[in-house]
């Protein structure tokens, strides 16, 4: 899709906003219940909110429930050899459009899915990681930086369902594969084998992701604790290309730029180009264009721009989408294996794009 073609429609598209931002706030509190749902260590008595029940009683609420609860089939050990995963592949991006959905695709928060998944890696302690898939328990579920993923688990649960040899994990991460591609960036390599093998017990402590409250230093502990350089992490957060910030989720609020289902490297030029002030508002301190108020950056994302180690590849990639690509590619499969041991013989795949 053209950048033009999505200016149009994000300017289409405004009104609405507004509305669904306040469904999505009701969805996020259903959710949570039906996180419980599954969670059978947790006393019941935690389950019990008046609210969420009274929502229970709408019949399409109660139907919708029963079609995305998690499913309680295990993908262990050499299941994930059953699966098809050009089908998957294929169903995941059946699944990335939707009109009434933010921008139009679930894209953007299936990226976010798959990095939060991924991102609690510790490279001292081994713990944390996509393989397990403990971003689906409580209490990590439920931590401050997940907030809205449950949108994004409940989209890819009938295909836990139609695939039950798949496991969570490579699931959520395929799903940032498929959007990456599909919204017209690299090929990702990618390689199945992580398995259901966890429970809530092996949930990560909080605070293993980035706050986008804070700056270079903070970024660096987070992401060098993963094991990655200031390259990669230069290149891992050109993701901010895509999506917006809900102030539902996150608190902050906006778009990073006018073609936010469209993978680009608009982070970067953007972030160079335009000239970013303080959002007049009652919300966490942003940044809004000075232009035209209409896209974001977090404090985090201006520390690109600030600090001169992580500004030299900011100005590549600006410059080299290319070389953006490439780069972007590399390092976002590497986050996707944090921590994973694959079977030696695990195939690696290159999926072909649907168009
Ligand atoms: C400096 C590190 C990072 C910080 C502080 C950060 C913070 C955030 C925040 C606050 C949001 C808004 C969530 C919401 O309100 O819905 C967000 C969204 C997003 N982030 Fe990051 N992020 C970082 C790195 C990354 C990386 C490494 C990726 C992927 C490789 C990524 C991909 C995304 C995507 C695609 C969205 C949009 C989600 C949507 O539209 O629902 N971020 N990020």
């Amino acid at each position: 899709m053209s950048a033009f073609r999505s200016v149009s429609r994000t300017v289409a598209r405004t009104p609405l906003r507004s509305i669904k931002q306040s469904q999505a706030v009701a969805v996020r509190a259903f959710a949570s219940r039906s996180q419980h749902g599954y969670q059978k260590q947790i006393p019941s008595k935690n389950a019990v909110n008046p609210g969420v029940l009274g929502a229970l009683a709408a019949g399409a609420l109660a139907g919708w429930y029963f079609y995305s609860s998690p499913s309680d089939q295990q993908a262990t050990g050499d299941s994930w050899r059953k699966v098809d995963f050009n089908k998957v592949y294929k169903d995941i991006a059946g699944l990335l459009e939707d009109e009434d959905y933010d921008d139009g695709s679930y894209g953007p928060v299936f990226v976010r899915l798959a990095w939060h998944a991924s991102g609690t890696f510790d490279t001292k302690t081994k713990t944390g990681g996509s393989n397990g898939a403990t971003i689906r328990f409580h209490p990590e579920a439920n931590h401050g930086a997940n907030a809205g993923l449950d949108v994004a688990r409940k989209r890819l649960e009938p295909l836990k369902k139609k695939y039950p040899n798949i496991s969570y994990g490579d699931l959520y991460t395929l799903a940032g594969v498929v959007a990456v591609q599909e919204l017209g960036g690299p090929t990702v390599r990618w390689r199945p084998g992580r398995s259901d093998d966890k429970s809530d017990q092996d949930c990560t402590p909080d605070g293993r992701l980035p706050d986008a409250a804070q700056g270079a230093d903070h970024v660096r502990d987070i992401f060098y604790r993963m094991g990655f350089n200031d390259q990669e992490i230069a290149a891992l957060v050109g993701a901010h290309a895509l999506g917006r910030c809900h102030s539902s989720r996150s608190g902050f609020e906006g778009p990073w730029n006018a073609s936010p289902t469209t993978f680009t490297n608009y982070f970067y030029t953007e972030l160079l180009e335009d000239k970013w002030v303080p959002k007049k508002w009652n919300g966490p301190f942003q940044y809004v264009d000075k232009q035209s108020g209409q896209f974001m950056m977090l404090p985090a994302d201006i520390a690109f721009k600030t600090d001169s180690q992580f500004r030299k590849h900011v100005e590549k990639y600006a410059a080299d989408q290319d070389a953006f690509f490439a780069d972007f590619s590399k390092a976002f499969a590497k986050l996707l294996e944090l921590g994973v041991k694959f079977p030696a013989d695990a195939p690696v795949y290159e999926f072909k794009t649907l168009e």
